[in-house]
């Protein structure tokens, strides 16, 4: 295979405010700290990927402007290939106005801009690479119709699917569960797609029940500090990974650090069960919650004990 994960999805630029809590509507309010950083679902998840050790590639779109050409130089910094990552005069690069308060909450806003003009003829150019993957890497940030049809595209070729609801849509496409080796939403995400409330452990179990239903091969329900819950096609058995205790400073992304490792273990150690993957996952993901920002927070290969990534 010439790459070991490819992503198609979103690049965003994150424009960050530390503030002590969310602003109610209509308010200002003073925040102590501000900056810039690369952000994006899909390039997140690349880039936690490429961090643990894996050859990567990134199929997205950005605008020809500043934020563009800086994205495409951490795109490189990163050691993630970028023959696939196009620029496009009629956009702008995205751009996430994120909040976080001092619980380590947060409240973000999207224009998706150059993600949205990502399509056919730019799937069709990565083919080569799509289909020579070991996974796939989709998430809800570009246009579905592009996160779909390279979900087939991949699914045609046999190379494995991760599929990320996120941010979610209620009326999500029924073939996207068909095309998902792996489904891997959070709980407000589970919530949207089931119509039921997610809360507890036993709620994600029922509500994966219900996504696992509709046709993918497993499903993952991430439950924060709970942990995740993993069901796997044919198997009736609930299993329950619990997280590490951790004091969170910012959960945003963490959720594509989350999925970055499990796309790792699935193209490194293919034979290993799902929930050991999902555990090792949420130990990544754990260590990302403890600094501020994403992408910074994303540790390195050489960071995590060697355990990690032994069979
Ligand atoms: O999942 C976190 C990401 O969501 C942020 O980086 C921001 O860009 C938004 O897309
Ligand atoms: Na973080």
């Amino acid at each position: 295979k010439v790459f070991d994960i490819v992503v198609v999805g979103s690049c965003m630029t994150d424009l960050v405010s530390k503030a002590p809590r969310l602003p109610k509507a209509g308010e200002t309010i003073h925040g102590h700290k501000f900056f810039i950083g690369f952000g994006g679902k899909g390039a997140n998840q690349c880039i936690q990927a490429a961090r643990l050790g894996v050859k990567t590639a990134m199929v997205c779109k950005v605008g020809k402007d500043f934020f563009g050409d800086n994205y495409i130089q951490n795109f490189k910094d990163n050691g993630v290939h970028t023959e696939f990552v196009k620029q496009s005069s009629d956009a702008v690069t995205g751009a996430a106005s994120i909040t976080v308060d001092d619980a380590g909450e947060n409240a973000i806003v999207i224009v998706a801009g150059a993600n949205m003009l990502l399509g056919a003829e730019e799937l069709q150019e990565a083919l080569p690479a799509i289909s020579h993957t070991k996974v796939l890497v989709c998430q809800l940030e570009i246009s579905p119709q592009t996160s779909l049809q390279a979900m087939c595209m991949a699914r045609d070729n046999k190379v494995k699917t991760i599929f990320n609801p996120a941010p979610a849509i209620p009326d999500l496409d029924p073939d996207f569960y068909r095309v998902s080796d792996v489904f891997c939403c959070n709980e407000s995400e589970a919530e949207l797609l089931t119509g039921t409330s997610v809360a507890s452990v036993e709620e994600a179990h029922r509500a994966g029940q219900k996504l696992l239903k509709r046709g993918c091969g497993s499903v993952i329900v991430t439950l924060g500090p709970q942990g995740c819950v993993v069901l796997k096609g044919g198997e009736p058995t609930l299993k329950h990974v619990p997280a590490p205790e951790v004091t969170a400073v910012d959960t945003t992304g963490a959720g594509d650090s989350f999925i970055g490792a499990l796309a790792f273990y699935m193209a490194n150690h293919p034979h290993m069960p799902l929930e050991e993957m999902a555990r090792r996952a949420n130990l990544v993901a754990g260590v990302s919650v403890r600094e501020i920002g994403t992408q910074t927070s994303f540790p390195y290969r050489r960071d995590l004990p060697n355990e990690y990534f032994q069979e």
